[in-house]
């Protein structure tokens, strides 16, 4: 019954949060990324249930939206852990130890894949590109970029983060 009571909760919410962005955004032309950005920025992903009401509302085609919510590794259709860590694969990144430090990081946090890890605390995301080239290998946490980061470093980091209680 709690679950059922969850879902609905979170139906409820994704719902409102769809409507929002349909009334703010789906009325520009080229609606579709604004509608999606809204929503990742709203409920942390895009719903995957939303896809026909969206394409319905945008004149498009259910294809067409899966299509860009695919594409974008910016946007998820699940929800994630608390905590969003990006970790770059781009090319200067690898050459500087991306992938060795994309490993530790999943293997760190518990996140072996996409989903968030068993204490619902992080999701690691491969991303490709942070615009800190120049400074790599670089990821994210939660938006705020870090550069030149080493396992040492990223444990600064959870540790500023277990400071501000989160
Ligand atoms: S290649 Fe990693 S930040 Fe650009």
């Amino acid at each position: 019954m709690i679950g059922t009571m969850e879902s609905m909760t979170a139906a409820t919410v994704e719902a409102a949060a769809v409507r929002a962005a349909l009334l703010e955004h789906g009325h520009k032309p080229g609606a579709l990324l604004p509608v999606l950005h809204h929503l990742q920025d709203e409920l942390g992903y895009v719903p995957r249930a939303a896809v026909p009401q969206l394409a319905d509302a945008l004149n498009l085609s259910r294809a067409e939206v899966y299509g860009v919510l695919t594409f974008y590794h910016h946007f998820r259709s699940e929800p994630g852990g608390r905590h969003r860590v990006q970790v770059c694969r781009a090319e200067s990144c690898r050459a500087l130890g991306g992938e060795q430090l994309l490993a530790h990081v999943r293997e760190r946090l518990g996140c072996p894949g996409a989903d968030a890890g068993a204490d619902g605390r992080f999701t690691v995301e491969p991303v490709y590109c942070l615009g800190l080239c120049a400074s790599s290998p670089a990821l994210a946490v939660d938006g705020r970029p870090y550069a030149r980061m080493t396992p040492q470093r990223f444990e600064r980091v959870l540790a500023q983060l277990a400071e501000t209680g989160e």
